[in-house]
């Protein structure tokens, strides 16, 4: 049967994949944030997964206004990025893996969860920059992945208590898929961000910390947030805080933190990333 490994939650600002690109990781700007990276690297080279599902938001490459799914499963053979405008490089395609993504879907739609199937779909920087960022060069990239995209572009969202139920019914599917195989799940986005209107720049560390401390633990206490709650303490784009209630969701039984690393700023987002995985793995 198929292993869930644990989940890992980061930031995916734009700039980070810029910056990657650049070969600038040491800068005097960028290294404190690039600093929590490695024992992510770490624990990855441990439990070596050979699929990456990445619960992400797209931010208008794939979807936009006119046709905007609240729950996206990819179904495709592979996934590509495209010029979004941020100056990112235009990447090889990341190879999907159809037949587990078909075992996700019928497993998701049997738990009430009526996704949209998207037999093509293209990537956008939330799902390439932590890529790069888990995976330099693509060295040790797991041989798979599997996007699934939460809707941020347009109101309503599903609740933050939605997104911790998909990731249940996610982590599941998971784990009823009869291949040996390890997967992560990764949730992308946050923390706190605002890029736009009279509270552009605003971040509350406060906040943060609370969603780093009680994400293992006491997820409940960030369930009961709605999304304009969320989008007041945590910014109009810090409701990406419900990918990574997403990525929580699907790891069963006692959860702890194995790695939390906090930097503020890295362009206008509070940048953090989670390694979290069951209890009784350690
Ligand atoms: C930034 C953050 C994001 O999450 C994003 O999708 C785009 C830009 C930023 O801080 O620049
Ligand atoms: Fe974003």
């Amino acid at each position: 049967m198929a292993r869930l490994l644990g989940a890992i939650c980061t930031s995916h600002v734009p700039a980070i994949g810029g910056t990657i690109a650049r070969g600038a990781q040491e800068e005097p700007y960028w290294s404190p944030f690039f600093a929590g990276y490695p024992p992510v690297r770490d624990w990855l080279a441990d439990v070596k997964p050979d699929v990456a599902v990445m619960i992400y938001n797209d931010h208008g490459l794939n979807f936009f206004l006119d046709n905007l799914p609240t729950f996206a499963v990819g179904a495709a053979p592979e996934y590509r990025n495209d010029d979004e405008g941020w100056g990112l490089p235009t990447l090889p395609p990341y190879p999907g893996d159809p037949k587990l993504s078909w075992h996700v879907i019928e497993s998701l739609v049997a738990d009430e969860f009526d996704v949209a199937t998207c037999q093509e779909m293209r990537v956008d920087h939330a799902f390439t920059v932590p890529m790069s960022l888990l995976w330099p060069g693509r060295v040790s990239m797991p041989a798979r992945a599997l996007p699934i995209a939460i809707n941020t572009v347009q109101h309503p969202l599903p609740t933050p208590r939605r997104c911790y139920k998909l990731g249940r019914a996610i982590g599941r599917a998971i784990e009823s898929y009869p291949e040996d195989v390890g997967v992560v799940v990764i949730g992308t986005g946050g923390l706190s961000h605002q890029l736009d209107g009279e509270r552009a720049g605003f971040i509350n560390r406060g906040f943060d910390l609370e969603c780093l401390e009680k994400i293992a633990a006491d997820p409940e206490a960030l369930l009961r947030y709605s999304i304009h709650e969320l989008v007041r303490l945590a910014g109009t784009q810090g409701v990406e805080l419900i990918m990574w209630l997403a990525a929580r969701g699907a790891l069963p039984g006692r959860v702890r933190t194995a790695h939390r690393h906090y930097h503020v700023p890295i362009s206008n987002t509070a940048g953090a990333v989670l390694v979290l995985e069951n209890a009784a793995r350690a």
